[in-house]
């Protein structure tokens, strides 16, 4: 495939055709892959009413463009290569050839445990290259996979396979992260109390720890393998087929269950990768993140393998065994890309440079960064000490629910400026919109950040609920797409994008809605009511503040263990990323009139600016602001 931007120029025009004539623009694109039928309309949308179709009619499958595609040229090159969690455990390099094998044995058991094209299959495994077979057997036979994090406690995991009723769990004994296992077996047996809709797990072994198997129910991965056929015929998928199911955080209890399908995900995906990273034949792409978010979808999988690279997989954590972890790792496979997030560039940076300087990293031509705001500190750190700046950082911005990079310069093409995400990727069609609603025209100036125009990868829709969809996405200004951020342009039309503008707080690169953690907290059975909010932190980018009135009859003699037990009851109910920094114990909450909570008030309180709360004269109880002043956590 070679649709790479190499120059300025290249980009500028690219850029404008992209504008002018999206149609053709993406065709051209969309000619590189390998098409069963080739489509018979390229785009068809509706703004107003969040539909969008991308190469209508169009017959594929995208494990043929991501594996078989390349086996004739690249069978015998590492495709997935596994870096284990100890650092003792030999690494794997899994080639074309041998991926191939595995992700058509996988799909056959599939298959001949009933599961067809349609039917959603949950995935929740650690990062082994069973969770990546995993996620390309589905989609090689047509069937949605859900992969959901293995951080999620039992009820997240519960509350993802009720909502698209997913016929099959596939997961592990256990898994490793650092110098902990989690029973991974265990969660999900937990979880299908309250599953009707699954009626077998597929088991595959990580730990070798024990673990119980219900007969006919649970089945055992490596048992079937073993009988399975090598070759699969590949499912033909419409474009607008279904490919996967990926759940984000909500501004209301419930995750949204965002639906990418097949085409013009893959279109997209493959198109990105190879212009944000540059990417070359011999290179060796190492994307952190887990497949159980959308970079690991959409980068460390799909992105790569479209484009035929050698993807790493990494089971572990940055600071396991030591903090030289991560600068081991690229000095031993000779990683040419490093594609992370600022919450672990900013917990290596503080620690000893004598990790970093003890490696070899002369391998890296190029930097990424993804899921939150980088800081400028980072940002420097990133460059100087990682890059030797050498190496062109490309700050990503985007979303799950975007599918695929939309902001973010070019390495080597756009000149780069510390925090900026920069430019508009070919297709891409920001505006920054003012309070009264209105596209803010010109540069050097701040607004909401939404997008015009539809790109192939934009989600389709909220699983079953097309009406949220519209409502949290194109209602807020008619005729767009909002994204919850806000952002900057400057001078020269670069874009920094300055954070959430809605109740979801990222933490940790997380993006974590306060309202389920909030119900969370609110049955623990002293907690009458709870508001969180986020505020700045050190290395997480954001933590959470959650200010909390408890029943009249709560004891609140020993608060240390009140606080223990609502952290603990958060782990429960959603997971550990989800744990509050601060938690503090208030008689109210600033209400205004029709009850809502004014949070920007909360917000103030948490960062400490107690200077200005602006005009509190519509709030229903303005007294309780002073009490919550007067208590605040350090
Ligand atoms: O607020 C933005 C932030 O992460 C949000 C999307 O989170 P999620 O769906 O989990 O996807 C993360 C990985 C793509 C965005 O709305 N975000 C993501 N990338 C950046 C960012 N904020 C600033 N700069 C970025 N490069």
């Amino acid at each position: 495939m070679d649709f790479t931007i190499s120059t300025q120029e290249a980009y500028l025009s690219n850029y404008r055709a992209s504008v002018e004539q999206p149609e053709q623009f993406w065709e051209e694109i969309a000619h590189h892959y390998s098409w069963m039928k080739p489509w018979e309309n390229v785009l068809d949308f509706d703004m107003k009413d969040a539909r969008f179709t991308w190469f209508q009619h169009g017959k594929l499958n995208i494990t043929v463009n991501a594996i078989d595609r390349h086996l004739e040229a690249r069978g015998k090159k590492t495709a997935l290569l596994f870096e284990p969690n100890d650092p003792n455990e030999e690494a794997q390099h899994i080639t074309y050839n041998e991926l191939s094998e595995r992700v058509n044995k996988l799909s056959n058991v599939l298959k001949g445990i009933g599961i067809q094209k349609g039917d959603r299959v949950c995935i929740y495994l650690p990062m082994i290259p069973e969770l990546a077979v995993s996620v390309l057997a589905c989609a090689r036979i047509g069937a949605i996979h859900s992969v959901v994090f293995a951080g999620f406690s039992s009820s997240a995991v519960a509350a993802r396979i009720q909502d698209s009723a997913c016929k099959i769990v596939i997961t592990s004994d256990g898994g490793y992260r650092g110098n902990k296992s989690i029973e991974l077996k265990k969660i999900v047996d937990e979880a299908l109390v309250n599953c009707p809709s699954v009626q077998n797990t597929l088991i595959f072994k990580r730990t070798g720890d024990p673990i119980e198997m219900k007969d006919g129910f649970d089945l055992d991965a490596s048992t079937l393998l073993k009988e399975a056929k090598d070759i699969c015929t590949p499912e033909i998928m419409d474009s607008e087929d279904p490919l996967f199911i990926l759940y984000t955080s909500g501004s209301t209890g419930k995750p949204k269950g965002m639906v990418h399908t097949t085409g013009g995900y893959m279109v997209y995906t493959g198109y990105t990768f190879k212009n944000v990273f540059q990417y070359q034949e011999e290179d060796i792409f190492w994307c952190t993140a887990d497949i159980g978010w959308i970079t690991g979808h959409s980068y460390l999988l799909y992105g790569a393998l479209l484009n035929g690279a050698t993807t790493v997989m990494f089971e572990g954590i940055p600071s396991y065994p030591d903090f030289g972890r991560f600068w081991k790792v690229i000095d031993k496979h000779k990683i040419t890309h490093l594609y992370t997030a600022p919450t672990a560039i900013r917990s290596l940076a503080k620690e000893s440079i004598d990790w970093v300087n003890s490696h070899d990293l002369s391998s890296l031509k190029i930097l990424g960064s993804v899921g939150e705001p980088i800081n400028e500190e980072a940002w420097h750190w990133y460059d100087t000490h990682i890059g030797k700046g050498k190496c062109p950082i490309v700050d990503t911005w985007w979303q799950t629910e975007t599918g695929g990079i939309l902001i973010s310069p070019i390495p080597n093409v756009t000149v780069t400026k510390p925090t900026y995400a920069t430019l508009p990727l070919p297709g891409v069609q920001p505006v920054l919109m003012n309070e009264q609603s209105q596209p803010i025209e010109g540069n050097g100036v701040t607004g909401n950040l939404c997008l015009q125009f539809p790109w192939p990868s934009i989600a389709r829709t909220i699983w079953e609920d097309h009406q949220r969809y519209k409502d949290t996405y194109f209602s807020t200004y008619p005729g767009y797409y909002f994204t919850g951020d806000g952002a900057l342009r400057d001078e020269t039309g670069y874009y920094r994008i300055t954070g959430r503008v809605d109740d979801i707080v990222i933490v940790s690169g997380h993006n974590l809605g306060t309202a389920p953690i909030e119900d969370a907290i609110n049955e623990h059975p002293a907690v009458a009511e709870s508001a969180l909010v986020g505020f700045p932190h050190d290395i997480k980018g954001n933590a959470l503040y959650g200010f909390i009135i408890l029943k009249d009859n709560a004891i609140q003699e020993n608060e240390d263990q009140l606080r223990k037990e609502i952290n603990q009851h958060i782990s429960e109910h959603i997971g550990p990323i989800a744990k509050l920094d601060k938690m503090q114990f208030v008689s109210g909450l600033p209400k205004t009139r029709s009850g809502k909570i004014m949070r920007r008030i909360l917000r103030k309180i948490a960062e400490g600016d107690f200077s200005n709360f602006g005009d509190i004269s519509t709030l229903l109880n303005p007294d309780v602001v002073e009490d919550i002043v007067s208590g605040k956590c350090s």
